[in-house]
């Protein structure tokens, strides 16, 4: 299991009914059904073949009837409601268009590969209330977003663009993730040949993630 499959997992609690949206490889489904932490889970995804890599992975529990693979877009195919929706390693975008065809789940697990700002704007929007909400590094850096369907809640435009717990509760792996987009934008800025204003757009953004970092570096 990689870092960030087991990052994930540790956020999978209890449920009725599990969905894995995505799934791919299926590891996720394979810990909530080894570790009896649902009745029955659903695996889907939109390509066939990654879909069977989960089904031979989950062979004895597929044929048991506890876990259901289903080839389709999102949750278009699951006939009935999943009280733990997990959704990772999709982009923020292709998340809130799979969400916006279904009732939000009692509770969910979402790990956007970009465009987490849009996602977070849509859940807040659609009154989701949201437990967690941090960056975590594996090699990379990740979002994970975990949350409830109801009860609502209250971002500041900052908070949905970086991550509330990121800068309510800083961590070490978010202070790493400012240092590395800073140095992105310094290697870009000390280009030449760049038009004024996506300079002047860089060095708004690079002042920002400065005072971003002075802000939380006293807190860890
Ligand atoms: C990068 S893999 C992530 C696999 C796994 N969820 C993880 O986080 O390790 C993305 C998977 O999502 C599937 N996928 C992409 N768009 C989808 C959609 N709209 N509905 C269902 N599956 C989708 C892809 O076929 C692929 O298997």
């Amino acid at each position: 299991m990689t870092g960030r499959i087991a990052e994930i997992c540790s956020c999978l609690t209890p449920a009725r009914v599990f969905a894995d949206v995505g799934c791919d490889h299926g590891y996720m489904t394979r810990y909530m059904l080894k570790n009896n932490l649902c009745g029955r889970a659903y695996i889907t995804d939109i390509h066939a073949g990654s879909l069977e890599k989960a089904k031979i992975l989950l062979k004895d529990e597929v044929e048991a009837g506890r876990c259901i693979p289903v080839l389709c877009d999102g949750l278009d195919g699951v006939k009935e409601p999943c009280d733990l929706v997990l959704i990772a390693g999709l982009g923020g975008e292709e998340i809130v268009k799979i969400l916006s065809r279904v009732p939000l789940p009692a509770r969910f697990v979402l790990q956007p590969m970009k465009n987490s700002g849009k996602l977070r704007a849509y859940l807040v929007e659609r009154g989701a209330k949201i437990l967690s909400d941090r960056t975590f590094e594996d090699g990379k850096f990740y979002d994970l977003i975990v949350g409830e369907g109801q009860g609502g809640d209250d971002y500041s435009d900052f908070e949905i663009k970086y991550g509330r717990d990121n800068l309510r509760t800083p961590s070490a792996a978010f202070l790493r993730f400012l240092e590395k987009e800073k140095g992105k934008l310094r290697a870009r800025l000390a280009r030449r040949g760049m038009r004024r204003e996506s300079r002047d757009e860089m060095r708004a953004k690079l002042y920002e993630l400065e005072v971003i970092t002075d802000a939380i570096e006293g807190t860890l």
